[in-house]
């Protein structure tokens, strides 16, 4: 247990759904489910499964409508953007878009970048934070994968520092999807800052697991998933500044986005666009993806971040103990194994085709894992050592002795794990790697499967 858990109350996992679902093992028994790939998805709140399903009888249209379900139905969109607004801790002017996700939320800035703008983003990112500002009028800049968050805070000086006048944005992860450690948000927001440049933070790993404030931590935006925060109803978002937002095209065109449209005598169409996250949010708003989004910043604010952060840490302390006591085990970190990290922690195991081994911990142990190079595939190879990965197949299933895997598995969890997934967990990973695996396995579509034409 972490000195932090230690001096603050660990809390109770908090009730989600799936938590008594049984499934098959390959050997035909059943065992209740380990879902260990929060970092993918995360399980719905209870709460906020009970909040939609007590709403779903009133669901109207949102924005367009007399009726008083659609009243209703925009009061509660309007509310649940004014959660998320209280959630982030959002300064005055600052505005709440709802989006699909963190990918579209990012794509959402991108899309509304003066012309000229110059992005730097450090190659460790996640594939959602990396690629999106790759428009002709703007310049990326990719940032090597630094050995400590010192590093990371030196290199984005000495590159702002190159950088001619004109607009520029830092795109950083708050925690990575791929070692669960914490970047270093607020130091870089301020080094950005000092040289006039604006900062925007994916938090989708971050938020389900640490408060996020973007008045404390000075970033200019703050994008995440609902689907990662425990609400998978479709819904994401970005918030922080309106300037550049109110100042660009919509990003979507169509009915919401638009205040008035008018014909002209050459036949053409005048548009007058809306200005505030109307702007961005053209078609029938995903009310449901909202108010979800709402009920879980609601339900993790009021189970309190504290004994969730306690509870985590102490999940990490079982997890990292467990492993370390396997020295086939080698996990995969950037800043440091003892360096702050969320709830996610990958690895790769001597002698084992990660694939394999993760289609065993599903097969012969009931848990979900995920292997492969996390959308993250620059930070992956180099912790892996830079190899080149052939495109997510299984290939042999016993990678060769010694040889070294071109994949990772990452296990991650969150607010409402058990101490037993954990356990469960680092038993298995003990068994494999003693034991073997009990069955044989193969590639079928890609994917590494057990062989049950073949018996163990
Ligand atoms: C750090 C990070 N950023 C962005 C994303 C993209 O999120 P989404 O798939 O919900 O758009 C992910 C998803 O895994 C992520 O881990």
């Amino acid at each position: 247990m972490s000195a932090y858990a230690d001096t603050v109350s660990v809390c109770e996992p908090l009730a989600v759904l799936g938590r008594d679902v049984e499934v098959p093992l390959v050997g035909g028994e059943k065992v209740s489910y380990a879902a260990l790939d929060y970092a993918a998805s995360a399980p719905a709140l209870q709460r906020v499964w009970d909040d939609v399903a007590a709403y779903a009888p009133y669901y109207g249209s949102v924005h367009r409508g007399a009726g008083y379900l659609s009243q209703l139905s925009t009061d509660l969109f309007e509310q649940s953007r004014a959660t998320v607004a209280e959630f982030l801790d959002l300064r005055d002017g600052d505005q709440v878009v709802f989006t699909r996700a963190t990918t579209d939320s990012l794509n959402l800035l991108a899309s509304v970048l003066p012309a000229g703008t110059r992005v730097f983003a450090f190659e460790t990112e996640h594939h959602a934070s990396l690629l999106p500002w790759r428009r002709e009028d703007v310049g990326v800049s990719y940032l090597r994968a630094p050995r400590s968050p010192q590093e990371a805070v030196a290199a984005l000086d000495q590159a702002l520092a190159q950088c001619p006048e004109g607009p520029k944005l830092v795109c950083v992860t708050g925690a990575s999807n791929v070692t669960g450690e914490i970047w270093p948000v607020r130091e870089l927001a301020a080094t950005a800052h000092r040289h006039g440049a604006r900062i925007v933070l994916d938090a989708a790993q971050l938020a389900p697991h640490h408060p996020v404030s973007v008045r404390d931590l000075d970033v200019d935006w703050v994008a995440f998933s609902g689907h990662k925060l425990y609400a998978p109803f479709g819904a994401g978002v970005l918030a922080g500044r309106s300037d550049w937002l109110d100042a660009a095209e919509p990003y979507l065109a169509g009915g919401g986005a638009s205040r008035s449209v008018a014909r002209e005598a050459d036949g053409s169409v005048a548009v007058e666009w809306q200005q505030g996250p109307a702007r961005h949010e053209a078609g029938s708003p995903n009310v449901i993806g909202a108010y979800a989004i709402a009920s879980a910043c609601k339900a993790l604010t009021e189970a309190g971040f504290e004994g969730l952060v306690a509870r985590e840490q102490y999940l990490i302390g079982r997890l990292r103990a467990g492993l370390a006591e396997i020295p086939q085990v080698k996990v995969l970190t950037l800043f440091g194994e003892e360096h702050p990290r969320v709830g996610v922690l990958s690895f790769v195991v001597q002698d084992w085709n990660s694939s394999h081994f993760s289609a065993a911990l599903s097969a012969e142990y009931g848990i979900g894992v995920r292997d492969g190079l996390f959308c993250a595939h620059p930070l992956v190879r180099t912790l892996l050592g830079g190899e080149e990965a052939p495109p997510s197949e299984c290939g042999a299933p016993e990678a060769l002795p010694g040889e070294r895997s071109l994949n990772a598995i990452r296990v991650s969890f969150g607010a409402g794990t058990p101490d037993e997934h954990v356990d469960r967990f680092v038993a298995a990973v003990r068994e494999l790697v003693t034991e073997g695996a009990r069955w044989a396995y193969r590639t079928e579509g890609g994917r590494c499967v057990p062989d049950t034409r073949r018996q163990p």
